[in-house]
């Protein structure tokens, strides 16, 4: 019988044995996966467990501050922050194909994991050789997606699954790889993770890297993540959170068309509001938005964010098109 009480118990189970007496470092990205995931080793081997978050700097606006605020305070898990905004966009210079930024934003990730590793034995001293694990939040989709499932083709790199350097020092503890999303939520509910985390819209672990269509710099971060928060907070507003499942902002950062704004002409960018229904991201359909929803983020969007004067909807189902937009 599947219920989240006997998922647990499986899985508590697998990852003692698995893991045994050693050291383990949590990905925590801030997202429903990786928090469940989290919260389920930390009830397999309680202090054994720490978390660390790498702020790559493709977060949106106030998501670090709240892994903080929001998981820790729950959990009380051990928690270090490593700030490595400058290496991650160091990185992706110049970079516009999809494909290879994400591999760049995995290895990195997985470069940053060791460091944090090393930083990790060093304290531990005698113990430290035993951190050898790593605990990731793939889902069943993911697995299936990067082409771990039989016979799937590989559509996409994901993050935690595809983008993984061949020489990876850790050996992966991955608890929802058999889970899709609805049941990850309801094990989370199960282990007491907060309502405000497990019911959190999906977020890829690129972030906001694979939503701006182009090369990724600072300065487009920062317009991305100001339309991206004015979005959030306007579907909020309008209570439809629970509706969608969804809605990444797109920063078309190489395109850009005429506009006017008061008696000057303006040559800004265009994002596309992409909002979708699905059950578990395998298949989706666009959102039938509110009309007046919609207009209320188009006028903020173009008012006060100074380099877009353009908003669209993606108005496509997947297939054929993806939910991200690379
Ligand atoms: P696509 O774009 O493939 O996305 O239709 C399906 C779902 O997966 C999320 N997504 C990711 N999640 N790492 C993740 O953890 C990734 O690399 C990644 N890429 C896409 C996406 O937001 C959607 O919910």
């Amino acid at each position: 019988d599947w219920t989240p009480g006997n998922v647990i118990a499986e899985q508590v189970a697998a990852i003692r044995a698995q893991v045994g007496d050693a050291r383990v470092i949590c990905a925590l990205s801030g997202g429903v996966d990786s928090a469940v995931a989290a919260a389920l080793v930390q009830k397999a081997v309680g202090d054994q467990l720490t978390c660390v978050h790498v702020d790559h700097g493709l977060m949106r606006e106030g998501e670090v501050e709240q892994i903080e605020r929001d998981f820790v305070a729950a959990t009380g898990v051990n928690l270090v922050v490593r700030d490595e905004k400058k290496r991650f966009l160091d990185a992706l210079a110049g970079v516009s194909d999809p494909e290879t930024k994400r591999k760049i934003i995995g290895r990195e990730f997985i470069r940053v994991f060791e460091d944090a590793q090393r930083d990790i034995i060093a304290e531990a001293g005698e113990h430290g050789e035993e951190v050898r694990f790593l605990v990731q939040g793939t889902l069943y989709p993911d697995v299936v997606e990067s082409g771990g499932g039989e016979g799937a083709a590989n559509i996409k790199s994901h993050h935690n699954v595809g983008g993984l350097p061949e020489d990876l020092k850790f050996e992966l503890v991955e608890p929802l790889r058999t889970l899709f999303k609805d049941e990850v939520r309801a094990v989370g509910r199960e282990l007491g993770v907060p309502e405000e985390i497990v019911s959190r819209q999906p977020f890829p672990g690129p972030g906001l890297g694979i939503r701006i269509i182009g090369e990724v710099t600072a300065e487009r971060l920062d317009i991305l993540r100001k339309a991206d928060a004015i979005a959030r907070e306007e579907l909020t507003k309008a209570g439809l959170d629970g509706e969608i499942w969804q809605c990444p902002v797109v920063l078309l950062a190489d395109v850009r068309s005429v506009g006017v704004q008061g008696d000057g002409r303006t040559y800004g960018h265009p994002v596309v509001l992409r909002p979708v229904s699905s059950e578990d991201a395998m298949t989706a359909d666009w959102t039938r938005l509110p009309y007046e929803v919609l207009a209320t983020i188009s006028t903020r969007i173009t008012n006060e964010v100074r380099e877009i004067n353009r908003v669209v909807l993606d108005v496509t189902s997947k297939p054929p098109a993806t939910i991200e937009w690379e």
